[in-house]
């Protein structure tokens, strides 16, 4: 869910609707608005089912205020309607709350509020924490919100307003992310800085169990118990405008363009010719340790447990540590055995998914080591990994992610590498990899020359009810993760399986409605890979490779070019974006914002 605020002296509707654009991907299900003035007598609230766009229509014309709060929502607790929305307000529209996290305790605060007389208008979480709010006897908002908090389980970002306290927002974080935006004569407040950067880059970002009161002039920052924090702002890294479509017609399309920059920029100063390694400066891990690591475990959800697959069996290859990826949302729900020669490294573009985040929280408790590998500077997983690397894709937008997939095995292949020549890996195999690294963008480049003809090839597999994508050890994880863009964005079904369990299962399935994406490198398991294009065409089954060379027994080959054995996975995911971009077109399906998903999790 996206949550913005803003207090000052211009039309606040108006900014906080274009707030919520940018925030949209967080969530879409629902939105609401609220606003007043300092003369102004009482909240002024607008909510909708759908889409920013329909609550933009139904903001009336005379709807001034210069301080309010606004919510795009992803539905967890009472399903997407014009109630369930937030803001949330009490009876006597006295008190605005916008929240995004859980209360885990809700059912409970509600029976009891209800049995003390309590009407409740919506099935949301959230309501508790407005009515405890409006209960509270206490002589300021900010006394309100933290005696409502104490009864709070669960986690939040919230942002509040009283009518009687109309000067102030308060705001309050736990788990959720909160970032203030410092302007002059008026502050922001912000899930992300993707709602701020238009206005100010200036950013405070909160931390666990930290609140704040936003004035018009001023901003303060404290604990939950009162005590003053004396945050200072810092300067965002990104350019308003890397926000923005950039003359594509989604964000989707423009992000997958931009990988050969990105790809370039987590590279960027980090190649040492001289020893033929690379420098990652916060991995805060020396030499010694890293020598000691017995073994490695990647933790990540989604696309993000994918890249981490794809990095486990780079730094397996490479530095010839066990390393395996698993959903950071199984590892903990399992009681796992946490070891300490084992380091952990927890993957996430956002670094707010709440699966990985409290995953590396149960390990740190536990005395594991963890890094990241994060997108967003400064995020929660970030600051909370003992260090890491950065991948540096700049903004996702798009819900599906694409430059950041690519650039987080970009950044587990630097690791690989930094790790390798630490231990065994060579000096020769070092410059190999060094190589085949800098050949990346300019290969992107090449492979994104192809998109008419895989537009054409999309257009002819769209009408499929079901698709198969299958890869061998490095192209499984390519194999998962085109299947997973697939399903995602054009919502055929799509699985992917190993290319050597074909024969034990699934080859039951083939037949000529149900095609198959086959991975299939020029290595040295490119004959058995062959082998298992001739079972698929034996049942008659339609194939399209994506491989080094035209393949004989596949319908339609998507050719690209030729990297190292252990850099190829990179590559080859690339033209299957466009691919399921291209599907996902033909079929009219809404790219950015697909059905029923949120770009950050920040929820169980
Ligand atoms: C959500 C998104 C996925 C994403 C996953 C992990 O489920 O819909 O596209 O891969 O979260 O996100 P993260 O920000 O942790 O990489």
């Amino acid at each position: 869910c996206g949550i913005v605020g803003y207090i000052g002296k211009r039309d606040v509707a108006p900014l906080l609707l274009e707030g919520l654009q940018r925030l949209e991907y967080r969530g879409y299900d629902s939105a609401g608005i609220v606003v007043t003035s300092p003369k102004a007598a009482g909240l002024k609230m607008v909510k909708a089912k759908g889409r920013v766009r329909d609550l933009e229509a139904r903001v009336p014309k005379r709807f001034a205020g210069t301080t309010g709060i606004a919510h795009t929502r992803w539905a967890t607790h009472g399903a997407p309607s014009d109630v369930n929305a937030h803001p949330h307000l009490d009876p006597e529209n006295k008190v605005a709350v916008v929240h995004n996290g859980i209360v885990d305790n809700a059912a409970e605060l509600r029976a009891k509020l209800e049995a003390e007389g309590v009407v409740f208008a919506s099935e949301t979480d959230t309501e508790v924490i407005t009515h405890l709010i409006a209960r509270s006897q206490a002589d300021s908002l900010e006394e309100k919100v933290r005696e409502a908090l104490k009864h709070i389980e669960g986690t939040y970002g919230i942002a509040v307003m009283h009518a009687d306290f109309n000067d102030r927002i308060v705001v309050a974080r736990n788990g959720s992310p909160v970032v203030l935006g410092i302007g002059e004569k008026e502050m922001f407040v912000a899930s992300d800085v993707a709602a701020l950067v238009t206005h100010t880059r200036q950013v405070v970002t909160l931390d666990d169990g930290e609140m704040a009161t936003l004035k018009a002039d001023d901003f303060r920052t404290y604990t939950t118990s009162g005590a003053s924090t004396n945050a200072t702002p810092e300067t965002v890294e990104w350019e308003a405008a890397s926000y923005d479509m950039g003359g594509h017609d989604t964000y989707m399309h423009k992000e997958i363009s931009e990988q050969p920059d990105a790809v370039d920029r987590v590279l960027r100063g980090r190649i040492d010719d001289r020893f033929s390694t690379v420098h990652l400066g916060g991995l805060n891990l020396d030499a010694r340790e890293a020598r000691s690591i017995r073994r490695i475990k990647i933790l990540g959800c989604g696309t993000s447990y994918h890249a981490g697959l794809i990095g486990a069996s780079l730094i397996e290859g490479m530095a010839r540590i066990p390393a395996d990826a698993e959903p950071a949302s199984e590892f903990r729900y399992r009681n796992p055995v946490v070891d300490p020669d084992t380091l952990y490294i927890a993957v996430s573009q956002s670094g707010e998914t709440y699966d990985v985040l409290a995953a590396v929280q149960e390990l740190k408790r536990k005395g594991a080591r963890v890094l990241g590998v994060v997108n967003v500077v400064g995020s929660a997983i970030a600051r909370e990994a003992d260090g890491g690397v950065y991948v540096h894709a700049g903004p996702e937008v798009c819900v599906v992610s694409t430059k950041c997939f690519t650039n987080t095995v970009v950044a587990f292949a630097l690791l690989a590498l930094h790790l390798g020549r630490i231990r065994d890996l060579s000096v020769t195999d070092g410059k190999r990899i060094i190589e085949g690294l800098r050949k990346l963008p300019g290969q992107i480049e090449e492979i994104l020359k192809s998109e008419d003809e895989i537009e054409k090839l999309a257009a002819e597999y769209a009408g499929a009810q079901s698709m198969m994508f299958i890869g061998r050890v490095r192209g499984y994880p390519v194999a998962l993760e085109a299947s997973l863009k697939l399903k995602e964005i054009s919502y055929i079904h799509a699985e992917a399986y190993p290319a050597s369990e074909l024969k034990h299962g699934p080859l039951a399935l083939i037949e000529p409605a149900l095609p198959t994406v086959a991975i299939v490198p020029d290595d040295d398991l490119l004959e058995k890979n062959r082998a298992a294009l001739e079972e698929i065409k034996a049942r008659s089954g339609r194939i399209l490779a994506v491989a080094h060379q035209p393949q004989e027994k596949a319908d339609h080959t998507i050719v690209v070019p030729k990297n190292e054995d252990e850099l190829d996975p990179i590559l080859m995911g690339i033209p299957l974006q466009l691919f399921a971009y291209h599907t996902a077109l033909a079929m009219g399906r809404d790219i950015d914002k697909p059905r029923n998903l949120a770009k950050s999790v920040t929820v169980e």
